[in-house]
C-alpha cells in the first residue's frame, strides 16, 4: 500500500512530485523518497520518517529545475522501515530507478539467482529485485528489459521506472496493484492514487492488469506487458473533490476499506498458501519442526477487534493442529499469574503493533521463555521488533477507526498459522488440508462477487432499524466471535448499545432482555450447529423478538422465522463462512451510523492506535 508519483514535462519535477507525495499522506508513511535525473545522471533522496524529512532534504524543490522524475511513500511490506529500505531502488551502477507497490512473491528466488549471477544488493526490499532484473535485460531498449522483467515476476506490482539512457521516459506497469496515468497538456503524469494528480489533470486513464505504459511529455502508448500489443485505455474525466478522491470516491475511509477487503484478504495469503499442492509456507516463523512440536498450548493475546480474530481462530488451530489455545485479554493477561513457559507459544495479534497492553503481555511472557510469534499489519512497529517472528497481515494502512480489513486480514494470517502448524505436526490429513487452502484461496472472489448486493440490503436494513437503542448480536461456534465483533463495530461507531452473545447461553439470562425494541442479529451459517442455531431464533421469535437473520442463500427455512433476512452466499467448507458473514456486520454499523450522522471514521472518544494503558 505504498504510494507512487511519476511526471514527465516542462516544469521541474520535484515540486510536483513531492505535492503528489503529500496528497497520499493518508496512505501512511514511513519513508519516502524521489528520483530524477541531472547532467545524465540518475539522482536520488531518501529519508525515513514521514514526508516532511524528504521536503527538507530537496528544500522543497528548488535543487532541480530536471522536468522528469518519480516519487514514493512507503508503507514497508518487506524489510524495516529504513533510509535503505525506502524507495526508489537503484541497479547496481545508479542507471535505472524504480518504485513499486505491491508483493514480488518470488523475490526470494530472484534475489538468490541475481546475486549468483553478480548482482549486489543494498536493501532487504523484494523491489530492488525489480531493479537487478530490469538491469540484467537492459541493452538498449528500456521497455524491453521491463517486460523481460516482468516476465519473471510473480506476484502484484505497480511500479514506474526511470533509466538514464531514455531522458524523456517514464516506464509504468501493473499487476493487481492500483495505477492510474494522468493525461496532461504538454505534461503527464502516474500515480498510485487519483489524489497525487487531481490539481495538476482531472483526465485520468485507469490502467488494467497487464499493462504498460510509456510516458513521455507528449505521448501516452500503452500496451500488455506479455505480448506487447498496443492497447487503447480511454481517459476518463474525474469530478470528485481532493477529499473524496483520498477515499476513491467512497463516503469514509471506513467504506473504502470494508470495499478492500477481497484485496487485503489476498494479500494476506498471497505466497504463503499453494492451492495445488495443499502446502502452507510461513518462514516468518523461525521456529523448528522440533520446537514447534513441543509446543503444549497456544495463547492468543489481544484487544478489541483483534481479541475477536483470536478467539475465531482458537477453533481452527484446535480443530486441526490438536493444540489447545486460550485466547486472552491483553489487559487482564498482564495482571494475573502466568503459567505460561518455553513450551507455551505466545501470539500478540495487533493491527497497531503499539497497543500498549498487547506489548505488555508479550515483555512478560517472554521473560517467562515464551516463543513469540506476532500476527501485525505494521511492518517495524514495536510488537514486532520484541516479537521473535511476524506474520504479517498485508492489509495496508487502515484509516477508519473501527477496524473492518484488518480483521479479515488477522483471520487469514490466523488460519493460515493453524494450517502450518498442522502441517508441521502432522495432525490433518493432507488432503483436508488442500480442501481448507483451496476454499480459502475462493474468499476473495466470493466476497467480491457479492459486496454491492449485500450494502444494497444492509442500506435498506439501516433505514428501518438505525433508530433503535439495543441490539443482541447472536452467533454459535465460529461466528459467535464474530457475533461481538459485529456488535462492537455497532456500538463504537453508531453509539448504540449492542451486545454479542453466544447463542446458547440464551437461556442462561439474555432471553429476559426480548421485546419489540431490541432487535435481534442472529448469524445463521449452515453449519454442523445449524439447527440449534434455528431453535434460538424461534425462542426469539415466541417472545416477539424482531430477528435480522443473516442467512446463507438457499436456506428458506429461515425466511419462516426470521423477520428481516440478509443473504450471503453459501460455502459449502463451513471454514470460511467467518470471513463472508462479518462484510454484512461490517455494513450494517457503517450505514446505521451513516444514518444517525456519525463520524464513521473517527468515532468519539477512540483513538486508532492504544498506545496507553
Ligand atoms: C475496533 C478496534 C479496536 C482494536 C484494538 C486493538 O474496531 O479497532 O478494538 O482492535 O484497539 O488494536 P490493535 O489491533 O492495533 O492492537
Amino acid at each position: 500500500m505504498c504510494g507512487i508519483v511519476g511526471y514527465v514535462g516542462s516544469k521541474p519535477a520535484l515540486p510536483v512530485l513531492l505535492d503528489g507525495l503529500a496528497r497520499l499522506e493518508y496512505r501512511g508513511y514511513d519513508s519516502a523518497g524521489v528520483a530524477w535525473l541531472k547532467d545524465g545522471e540518475v539522482q536520488r533522496m531518501r529519508c525515513q520518517g514521514k514526508l516532511v524529512g524528504l521536503r527538507d532534504m530537496v528544500q522543497g524543490g528548488k535543487i532541480s529545475d530536471c522536468p522528469i522524475g518519480i516519487g514514493h511513500t512507503r508503507w514497508a511490506t518487506h524489510g524495516a522501515p529504513t533510509e535503505e529500505n525506502a524507495h526508489p531502488h537503484t541497479d547496481c551502477k545508479g542507471k535505472l530507478v524504480v518504485v513499486h507497490n505491491g508483493i514480488i512473491e518470488n523475490y526470494f528466488t530472484l534475489r538468490n539467482q541475481l546475486r549468483e549471477e553478480g548482482h549486489t544488493f543494498v536493501s532487504e526490499t523484494d523491489t530492488e529485485v525489480l531493479a537487478h532484473l530490469i538491469e540484467k535485460y537492459l541493452e538498449n531498449d528500456i521497455v524491453e528489459a521491463v517486460r523481460r522483467c516482468l516476465a519473471e515476476v510473480e506476484g502484484a506490482f505497480a511500479m514506474g521506472v526511470l533509466w538514464k539512457g531514455a531522458p524523456d521516459k517514464l516506464v509504468a506497469a501493473r499487476k493487481e496493484s492500483p495505477l492510474v496515468l494522468g493525461a496532461g497538456k504538454g505534461e503527464n503524469f502516474m500515480a498510485s492514487d487519483i489524489p497525487a494528480l487531481l490539481p495538476y489533470t482531472r483526465e485520468i486513464i485507469f490502467l488494467e492488469d497487464g499493462d504498460l505504459a510509456v510516458l513521455t511529455k507528449d505521448s501516452i502508448e500503452i500496451s500488455r506487458i506479455d505480448t506487447g500489443e498496443s492497447v487503447e485505455r480511454e481517459a476518463k474525466t474525474i469530478s470528485w473533490d481532493a477529499t473524496a478522491a483520498e477515499k476513491a470516491g467512497y463516503r469514509h475511509f471506513m467504506l473504502k476499506e470494508i470495499y478492500e477487503q477481497p484485496q487485503s484478504v489476498l494479500n494476506t495469503f498471497r505466497g504463503r498458501i499453494i492451492p495445488e499442492t495443499g502446502h502452507v509456507d510461513l518462514p516468518e516463523i523461525k521456529l523448528s519442526n522440533e520446537e514447534l512440536a513441543k509446543i503444549s498450548r497456544i495463547v492468543l493475546l489481544a484487544c478489541g477487534t483483534s481479541w475477536h480474530a483470536g478467539l475465531v481462530a482458537k477453533y481452527w488451530i484446535e480443530e486441526w493442529a490438536g493444540i489447545p489455545v486460550e485466547v486472552e485479554l491483553a489487559s487482564e493477561f498482564r495482571y494475573r499469574r502466568l503459567l505460561v513457559n518455553e513450551t507455551v507459544l505466545v501470539v500478540p495479534i495487533s493491527q497497531s503493533g503499539e497497543t500498549a497492553d498487547t506489548l505488555a503481555g508479550l515483555r512478560i511472557a517472554r521473560k517467562h521463555g515464551s516463543p513469540v510469534i506476532a500476527i501485525c499489519n505494521v511492518v517495524g512497529s514495536t510488537i514486532t521488533r520484541e516479537s521473535d517472528g511476524t506474520i504479517y497481515t498485508h492489509a495496508g494502512p487502515e484509516i477508519g477507526v473501527a477496524s473492518t480489513k484488518a480483521f479479515t486480514s488477522q483471520l487469514t494470517a490466523l488460519y493460515i498459522l493453524a494450517l502450518f502448524l498442522a502441517q508441521t505436526r502432522n495432525t490433518m490429513d493432507p488432503a483436508a488440508r488442500a480442501e481448507k487452502i483451496r476454499a480459502l484461496s475462493e474468499v476473495p472472489r466470493i466476497i467480491e462477487k457479492r459486496l454491492e448486493e449485500m450494502h444494497q440490503a444492509c442500506t435498506e436494513l439501516s433505514d428501518e432499524f438505525y433508530q433503535y437503542r439495543d441490539f443482541l448480536y447472536l452467533g454459535r461456534h465460529l461466528h459467535f466471535p464474530i457475533a461481538l465483533e459485529g456488535a462492537l463495530k455497532l456500538k463504537e461507531i453508531s453509539y448504540i448499545h449492542a451486545e454479542g452473545y453466544a447463542a446458547g447461553e440464551m437461556k442462561h439470562g439474555p432471553i429476559a432482555l426480548i421485546d419489540r425494541n431490541m432487535p435481534v442479529v442472529a448469524l445463521v451459517p449452515r453449519d454442523h450447529v445449524y439447527e440449534k442455531m434455528v431453535s434460538n431464533v424461534e425462542e426469539v421469535r415466541s417472545r416477539r423478538g424482531i430477528i435480522i437473520a443473516v442467512a446463507e442463500d438457499g436456506d428458506n427455512d429461515i425466511s419462516r422465522v426470521a423477520q428481516h433476512v440478509i443473504r450471503v452466499p453459501a460455502t459449502k467448507d463451513p471454514a470460511i463462512k467467518p470471513f463472508i458473514f462479518t462484510i454484512p456486520l461490517q455494513l450494517i454499523a457503517y450505514e446505521i451510523a451513516f444514518a444517525r450522522g456519525c463520524d464513521v471514521d473517527q468515532p468519539r472518544n477512540l483513538a486508532k492506535s492504544v498506545t496507553v494503558e
